[in-house]
């Protein structure tokens, strides 16, 4: 399990680790990627072992601009209006693939679909450009556990495998990207992340469709309602905290807490909240504590993404 901090020569040797099968964890805007040459199916499939994923769940090809995502998907004039607007950055296009680009099936779970992302971190962009190959990278964490948004946190999750893992700090945005299926005729949003909802409608001049939880066959299996699940167990709108729990806070105004405390946001701030959120969760986690106490916070904005994580982390498991 090395680390590397990501200089030019680490980035060199990450590319080519990448094109020899192995695996590089790297950051991007979102959270850290645990990624593989999208193309070999061999590398591919050491990522699901590496994160313990169940294999019909689908990973994002990342790419490094739209001219290689039309490569592999087939974009109409909306997907690319989105693209225009939203890449580099926080959004993941579901599209029609082209079978014929060489992706790796089990990079798309055998769906005539692909899910697509041009990521906005300048150390993603530099390996995607050393590696010379399209990388398919699910978050860098144990499957259902909570996602890393730090170098330490891919290592404290895969810290046993074969990964090399390129530090680049901590990540920006701090939830993982928008997924957005543009395949069909009606845009549904599969998952709320870094682009916001509201972003997407204005340049769509439409609404959205939802099809967030369905446990039963999940279009987009990051849906599982069990996902992003620290040990604790998570209760929402807390309005006051019982001794043995930790608080999850947001805002000027936090109940007083008895034990582990970290505030998202002093100032209410959803930006700064997201950034925060999977960091506190697994700080709040690691205080021992049984139950995460999570304060109200609103539904707007990065707010959709965050209280979609949350939910996620409280369902039963
Ligand atoms: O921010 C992110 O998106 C991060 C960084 C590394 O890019 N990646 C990430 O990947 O969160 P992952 O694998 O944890 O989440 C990808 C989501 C999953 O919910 C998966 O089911 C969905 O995208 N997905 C992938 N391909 C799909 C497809 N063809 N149709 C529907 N959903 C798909
Ligand atoms: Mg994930």
């Amino acid at each position: 399990m090395p680390m590397l901090p990501a200089s030019h020569d680490a980035i060199e040797a990450a590319g080519e680790r990448l094109r020899a099968g192995r695996l590089v964890a790297f950051p991007t805007e979102t959270v850290y990627g645990l990624g593989a040459d999208a193309t070999q199916g061999r590398a591919v499939a050491a990522i699901f072992e590496a994160k313990g994923r169940p294999r019909f769940n689908p990973l994002i090809v990342h790419v490094a601009d739209l001219l290689a995502a039309e490569r592999m998907a087939v974009f109409d004039a909306r997907a690319r209006t989105l693209a225009t607007a939203f890449w580099p950055g926080p959004l993941t296009l579901v599209l029609p693939r082209r079978p014929e680009a060489g992706i790796s099936d089990l990079a798309t779970a055998g769906l005539d679909t692909i899910a697509v992302r041009v990521p906005a971190h300048p150390l993603a962009l530099s390996l995607l450009a050393a590696a010379g190959r399209p990388i398919a990278a699910p978050s860098a964490n144990r499957s259902g556990h909570v996602s890393p948004t730090t170098a330490a946190h891919v290592a404290a999750d895969l810290g046993a495998q074969d990964i090399l893992i390129l530090d680049g700090g901590p990540t920006g945005i701090g939830v993982e990207s928008t997924v957005l299926d543009v395949s069909d005729a009606e845009p549904v949003l599969l998952r709320p992340g870094g682009v916001t909802a509201e972003a997407i409608e204005r340049v769509l001049g439409t609404r959205l469709g939802r099809r967030l939880h369905d446990d039963t066959r999940p279009a987009s299996p990051g849906q599982l309602a069990s996902h992003y699940a620290p040990r604790a167990r998570v209760r929402l709108q807390a309005v006051s905290v019982v001794p043995g729990e930790a608080l999850l806070a947001f805002g000027p105004d936090p109940p007083p807490a008895p034990g582990a405390f970290v505030n998202l946001s002093p100032s209410a701030d959803l930006k700064e909240a997201a950034a925060n959120l999977f960091a506190a969760l697994r700080v709040l986690d690691a205080s021992g504590a049984a139950v995460i106490a999570v304060m109200p916070i609103p539904e707007t904005g990065l707010g959709e993404a965050i209280n979609d994580r949350l939910r996620r982390a409280a369902a039963k498991r």
